[in-house]
């Protein structure tokens, strides 16, 4: 769970390697190298030099480093770390460099205790404790054994891994050419006019093109200024040349609609609060096109399913991770109370390893913003191999999750930078709302009024969310007063329905980025265990929209009370039952009850954002986090 990025052009190559590693940093945070070849002043008959430079701690120190050791060139990788093997420390930061290679690699290569222990056999020294240096030092072998490029080298040096990767090497010997490999971690290639970018994810290209090329598992690829040249390595047994088909492959440029500005804080203190506000339009985008209300549906080239598909499908199965996981739970009660098809909810961690009933006659959904989480895309193949149909749900084009599915929904959340995710998920909401339309419409247990109301006040929400913004003030007093004043140390987030996997996703938000224990609950279920929590010094969120619980929840806010708890609640505009027995109230504006979700997070997006603020907390990066989870 790193980033990797890699530059090949006329152009000085180390502020284009620090800025594409900026946009990655989500990835990784601790520890962070890039390694350029010196093409500008080499003696004739000689290699360039291959300047290396590394720095623990975030990618402002690497910065720092490069100004007081500047690495001319323009032919370079870079790497910015999520320590997995080996702590994050100077010696165990990329790249690392054996003989004239130097490597950048993000995955983890599974046999790495093997081939460590049979290569110092031979000799081989290691200055790091990664797996990482295990790929160096295999280039290297091969290339000393006769390999006749390093294209050729690594080809036959990842046939001796196993494991994920995504991977960019560089040699002294080659001057002229990157090499970049890929197996189940995401590598992207960024087209320019004679220069030629790799990257981790799409907005570290941003700034210099929009023509990518997502690479596809077991691709590798020899990158010049001109030229690109992509094969598909397929291994048969033990890594000797014979045994290594390698087929040339050609994959089109896609343009991608981010734009660079979308990769920046445009005057926001950070990403998240910036990913915050973005949130109405984000839903605009994704409800654009899709919903038609001539006839109460949603247009069915965009669900990502054929209409056939869905004839056969007896239960629909919805796999995710974190806050996705939390979006899909909404979604299963939408595609029961409006889909009318059974649906379950799981965590794609635990549904890989328990050995689920799954197969024809389920549609497994899954829901992903990279779409690369390696849980979710793990239990997404199983479902596959097992014969269920496979929609994922999506931020990331081209990212492997929808890869490997039948069909994509694609949220247009546009790139999410803080690692805190806010806008990924309303939008999340939005897709699985049109599915749970589509297939209710297509099975003929949503009446086209019904829909086309639902739809009519889907299109209105965004206004809503705006007025949902408007409390922002007041979060970030409640904020101060309830949570960093009072210096808490816990925080209970309560819910019903609908507003269940909200009060969880208010607990998530909070605990992530402001490191206070948080627990999200049905309140429906406090009696049974977290009321024991509550006294004076707990603070109590409590998710009151106007919906069928909202008496129900009333109830839970006198119990609250009653044990001396200080409710935080979230309430409809102008309430007075629920609002005269809070401490603080923060009013939202009223919405069709199936679409509360939508609004009532918000506030719990700026609660969290605030505290963690307020409490000086690394925001868009919070402590041993990263975006893009590509482990296990
Ligand atoms: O990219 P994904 O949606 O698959 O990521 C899943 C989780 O890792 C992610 O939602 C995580 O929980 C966020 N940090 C939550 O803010």
């Amino acid at each position: 769970m790193c980033g990797i990025v890699g530059y090949i052009g006329p152009r000085p190559c180390a502020p284009i390697l620090i800025d594409g590693l900026r946009k990655l940093e989500y990835r990784g945070y601790d520890s962070a190298g890039l390694a350029v070849l010196d093409t500008t002043q080499v003696a004739v008959g000689e290699a360039p030099k291959l300047g290396i430079v590394r720095a623990v701690g975030k990618l402002s120190k690497l910065d720092d480093a490069v100004r007081e050791r500047p690495v001319p060139g323009n032919v370079g990788i870079g790497h910015t770390r999520w320590a997995t093997h080996g702590r994050p420390t100077e010696a165990n930061a990329h790249p690392h460099m054996v003989g004239d290679v130097a490597v950048v690699h993000n995955g983890i290569l599974e046999n790495h205790v093997e081939l460590r222990n049979e290569l110092q056999a031979q000799g081989r020294k290691f200055l790091s404790e990664t797996d990482t240096e295990i790929a160096a030092h295999l280039i290297d072998i091969e290339l000393a054994n006769g390999a006749r490029s390093l294209l050729e080298a690594t080809k036959l040096a990842l046939s001796r891994v196993r494991g994920a990767y995504a991977i960019a090497a560089v040699s002294r010997k080659e001057p002229d050419v990157v090499v970049v490999a890929k197996s189940f971690s995401p590598l992207v290639l960024g087209i320019g006019e004679g220069e030629v970018f790799a990257a981790s994810d799409v907005p570290a290209l941003l700034a210099h093109t929009r023509d990518v090329i997502f690479l596809e598992d077991g691709d590798i690829c020899e990158l010049r200024a001109n030229a690109v040249k992509i094969e598909r390595l397929l291994v048969h047994g033990d890594g000797s040349p014979e045994r290594i088909t390698v087929t040339p492959v050609v994959r089109h440029p896609k343009k991608v609609d981010w734009s660079p500005a979308q990769a920046e804080k445009q005057g926001y203190k950070h990403f998240m609060l910036k990913e915050i506000f973005e949130q109405p339009t984000a839903l605009e985008n994704t409800l654009r096109g899709r919903v038609s209300l001539d006839d109460g549906d949603i247009n069915s080239g965009e669900i990502g399913l054929a209409p056939e598909d869905v004839k056969d499908v007896k239960r629909v199965i919805l796999l995710a991770c974190g806050t996705s996981h939390h979006a899909a739970i909404a979604g299963r009660n939408w595609i029961e109370s409006l889909g009318k098809v059974p649906a379950t909810v799981e965590l794609a961690s635990e549904f890989r390893y328990r050995d689920a009933i799954v197969g024809p006659g389920d549609l497994v959904v899954s829901v992903s913003q990279s779409g690369e989480t390696a849980d979710t895309l793990a239990a997404v193949r199983d479902a596959k191999k097992r014969g269920a149909k496979l929609l994922a749900i999506s931020n990331v084009v081209g990212s492997a999750i929808p890869r490997a599915s039948d069909g994509a929904l694609y949220t247009h959340a546009g790139p999410e930078i803080g690692v805190a995710s806010t806008k990924a998920f309303t939008t999340q909401l939005s897709a699985l709302l049109m599915l749970a339309v589509w297939l209710g419409r297509r099975n003929g247990k949503l009446t086209s009024e019904r829909a086309r109301d639902l739809l009519q006040k889907a299109i209105e929400l965004p206004t809503a969310m705006r007025e949902a913004l408007d409390s922002d003030g007041e979060c970030e007093k409640i904020a101060r007063r309830q949570l960093v004043q009072t210096d808490a140390k816990d925080c209970l987030f309560l819910g019903r329905g609908l507003n269940h996997p909200i009060a969880l996703e208010g607990a998530l938000k909070l605990k992530e980025i402001s490191y206070i224990h948080a627990e999200g609950y049905a309140a429906g279920e406090m009696k049974h265990g977290p009321i024991a929590l509550i006294d004076a010094t707990m603070p109590v969120v409590v998710v009151a929209p106007r919906d069928a619980h909202y008496e129900k929840i009333a109830s839970n806010v006198q119990e609250v009370r009653a044990r001396e708890g200080r409710v935080i609640a979230i309430v409809p505009r102008g309430d007075t039952t629920i609002a005269n027995m809070a401490q603080d109230v923060i009013e939202i504006p009223d919405v069709d009850p199936e679409l509360t979700p939508f609004i009532t997070v918000i506030p719990l997006q700026l609660i969290a954002y605030h505290t963690a603020d307020l409490k000086g907390t690394d925001v868009d990066q919070p402590r041993n986090l990263a975006k893009t989870v590509t482990v296990e």
